[in-house]
């Protein structure tokens, strides 16, 4: 597959570039109502002497929540163990990471909605009572004895709330949704970036790469160095706005910062379901896509920048996608 510059994934190139990952919460830009009252709870966990409550953070792939819960951790002044999902595949798994946790450490549970469900269970006496119940024996003769842990704060991540039992997500006392980012958020993300990485780019330039990156720091930073390769290669080492603007094009990044695929999509539905409604799998199919890659990852843009609509019986395209794409919009007013 061809290689995608607006994926939103983690890319082993994203991990290289750690350092351009802020530490502090004064460094962590937008998010603002997340973070003022994040700085509350922090704050008074640190007073009391206590624990942090447990902490959901939800929201599309590269909007920081990793750094958040890195960050919080910092805060807090303690360790920061991290786990995903999916890898925790045995209670005894999960057993051997909460028994290193020291007294109101953190645990991070990346993609937290792939964690098995009978790992879930010995999670709710962690979360609920600082306790691991460990279970000996065979059915109708088992016996139980139970391990204290030191209090800890769970934080989870997850692109897909949804999928979250509510017994799980019940037990979470903050539970924070992140957002797209703004503009001029994001121009102070890239302008932070090329400090960081001592690479400098002009203002309106930065504003320019901001403008189409999907509301998506990750996709940001990744273009920041796409369009580094460009100027140096083939401007003059300058990040301006005229080489951005051609890097940009040759990474088939429109001016709203749609990429191939979300033209693929809204094409789809428009030239082979006269623009919907449609099922979501039928798209899947028709593109040639996971459907959970497209609801992960490329439908909360479009959905947020109103070039599709979800409706009871399938999604369905905008007029305002008809005016992107330049197609012209068949009124239903004749049938
Ligand atoms: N609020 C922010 N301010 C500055 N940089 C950010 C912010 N949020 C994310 N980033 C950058 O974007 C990248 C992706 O964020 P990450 O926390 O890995 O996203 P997620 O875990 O939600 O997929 C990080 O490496 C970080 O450099
Ligand atoms: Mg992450």
């Amino acid at each position: 597959m061809e290689e995608r510059v607006i994926t939103s994934e983690e890319l082993d190139e994203d991990k290289a570039f750690q350092n351009i990952r802020p530490d502090t919460i004064d460094q962590y830009i937008g998010q603002e109502e997340v973070k003022q009252n994040i700085k509350v709870y922090i704050e008074s966990a640190k007073m009391r002497g206590e624990s942090l409550d447990h902490v959901l953070l939800y929201g599309p792939p590269g909007l920081g929540k990793t750094t958040l819960a890195n960050i919080i951790a910092n805060e807090l002044g303690v360790n920061l163990r991290t786990a995903s999902g999916p890898s925790i595949e045995k209670p005894g798994d999960l057993a051997a990471i909460l028994s290193t946790l020291e007294k109101n450490d953190v645990l991070f549970i990346d993609e937290i909605h792939r964690m098995p469900s009978y790992i879930e269970e010995i999670l709710y006496p962690a979360m609920e009572d600082y306790a691991l119940d460990i279970i000996f024996g065979s059915e109708g003769n088992s016996r139980s004895i139970r391990i204290n842990l030191p209090p800890f704060t769970l934080v989870g991540a997850t692109t897909r709330i949804g999928d979250l039992t509510s017994p799980l997500r019940d037990r979470f006392g903050i539970i924070s949704k992140l957002q797209f980012y703004t503009v001029e958020e994001l121009t102070k993300i890239v302008e932070r970036t090329s400090k960081v990485l001592e690479v400098p780019i002009e203002h309106d330039a930065a504003r320019e790469l901001a403008s189409r990156s999907r509301g998506t720091p990750r996709i940001a930073n990744r273009l920041f160095k796409r369009v580094r390769d460009f100027a140096l290669v083939e401007g003059n080492g300058v990040i301006d706005l005229e080489i951005t603007k051609k890097a940009l094009t040759r990474l088939k990044i429109d001016e709203k910062g749609l990429d191939d695929t979300d033209h693929q999509l809204l094409l789809a539905i428009i030239q082979k379901f006269n623009g919907g409604p449609v099922g979501i799998e039928s798209v899947a199919s028709a593109i040639g896509e996971e459907v959970t890659t497209i609801e992960d990852v490329y439908e909360p843009y479009l959905l947020q920048q109103g070039y599709l609509k979800r409706t009871p019986r399938g999604r369905m395209v905008t007029n305002l996608a008809y005016e992107h794409l330049k197609i012209e919009y068949q009124n239903s007013i004749f049938n």
